[in-house]
């Protein structure tokens, strides 16, 4: 009685989220690259699969957990990194993380948070992490990274490949708001002595302490700017991170067969066939239409994620009988923590759990492992 207080159409969540946030933010989070063709393509990709459903079937007793490098899940769902989020709501990446925890959900956090990543792992110290690696442009603080993660308990890297360019993002071109400038998302950062070092702005707090002074926003967004990702980047430098660390690196940003099969020779534990849900390249190919040929080329040697324009428990059941692993969602966790913090989050994660699980069992499985293309049926185009 009474219902929800939250929306459970995709549809509504989005509603929710504009009619709630200034609406720069909004569209920081809703926006993607050009027109944005990539953004839909994503979305839409999951309508050219029908799911083959089974009957008289036992739909008691489903399990949907799954366990991914070594990490238990309650439900092949993780919670993407996204930089800036708390333009979403205050103390995001904490609400967050508490919300993933009670869900038994990975949260994989990003390198741009507002909140340091040690701030992030003691709000929910029962929590799974991964931590989102973007590569600096300085080896001292790139090193620095990677080991205070690991101190905090987070058990795999996820390398940011894609942004060795920032996407041509209209919306916030239009706005002319540009949340680094403000300070937004470069709490890891300043909380860590070497970055400090290098913006020139002293070396008071130890890793955990993310106050930025006001004076010293300019400096450290212009540090963070020049500094946030390695151009020069390439798949032999998996080695080098190798040599860092013990976690298991799975690489975010996949597309292309031939490359996931040089990053399979190059060392990584994983991929992740992303198209950073379509806010880097516009007429980019959906996320989904480039699952199945990387899952080909890597021919069950490492397990493979998948993210952009997942929705609902249909499509991660969708990405999942194609042969991803595990799925991440992007914005829907952003617009759940924007109409109810952490609230939000857990209702978004409840949503995903309780669809994905009855469609589990409708299409005639007990758990997620049995998933496969005999799942599905190609949905002809429209002629
Ligand atoms: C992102 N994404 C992202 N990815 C990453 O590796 N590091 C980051 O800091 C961010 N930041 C970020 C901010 C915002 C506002 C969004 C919406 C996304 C990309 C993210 O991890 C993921 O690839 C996509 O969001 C998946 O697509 P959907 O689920 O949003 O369609």
């Amino acid at each position: 009685d009474g219902g929800s207080p939250f929306p459970f159409t995709v549809q509504g969540l989005v509603d929710a989220a504009r009619d709630i946030l200034p609406r720069p933010h909004f569209d920081y989070i809703a926006g993607g690259a050009g027109r944005e063709r990539t953004v839909v393509a994503n979305e839409d990709a999951f309508a050219r699969w029908g799911l083959n459903y089974r009957i008289l079937r036992d739909g008691t007793g489903c399990d949907p957990s799954c366990t991914v490098l070594g990490t238990p899940m309650s439900v092949p769902v993780m919670l993407a990194p996204a930089g800036v989020a708390d333009l979403a709501h205050p103390g995001a990446e904490r609400a967050a993380a508490r919300a993933a925890a009670d869900a038994g959900v990975v949260q994989v956090l990003s390198s741009a948070t507002s909140t340091s990543l040690e701030e992030v792992a003691a709000a929910a110290p029962r929590g799974r992490r991964w931590f989102q690696f973007a590569w600096p442009d300085d080896e001292k603080l790139a090193r620095s990274l990677v080991e205070r993660a690991e101190n905090a308990g987070y058990t795999a890297l996820v390398l940011q490949g894609d942004c060795h360019v920032a996407g041509w993002r209209t919306r916030e071109l239009d706005s002319g708001f540009f949340p680094f400038r403000h300070g937004h998302g470069i709490g890891n950062y300043v909380s860590d002595p070497r970055f400090r070092e290098l913006a020139g702005i002293g070396a008071r707090p130890v890793p955990g302490g993310a106050a930025l002074e006001p004076a010293e926003v300019p400096a450290a967004a212009a540090t963070w700017n020049r500094l946030y990702t390695r151009p020069a980047l390439r798949p032999g430098d998996l080695a080098l991170l190798r040599s860092w660390t013990e976690l298991p690196v799975v690489v975010k940003g996949v597309c292309r067969p031939d490359e996931a099969a040089l990053l399979v020779d190059a060392g990584a534990d994983g991929l992740v066939v992303s198209n950073h849900g379509g806010r880097q390249l516009d007429s980019g190919t959906a996320a989904l239409d480039c699952l199945p040929g990387v899952v080909e080329a890597v021919a069950g040697r490492l397990p493979v994620l998948f993210d952009s324009g997942v929705r609902t428990g249909t499509d991660v059941l969708i990405a999942l009988a194609l042969g991803a692993s595990a799925v991440m969602i992007g914005r829907p966790w952003l617009y759940g923590l924007a109409v109810g913090g952490q609230d939000g989050v857990a209702h978004v994660l409840r949503c995903l759990e309780s669809e994905f699980t009855g469609a589990l069992a409708l299409t005639g499985h007990r758990g997620p492992g049995t998933l496969s293309p005999a799942d599905l049926t190609p949905v002809p185009a429209p002629t």
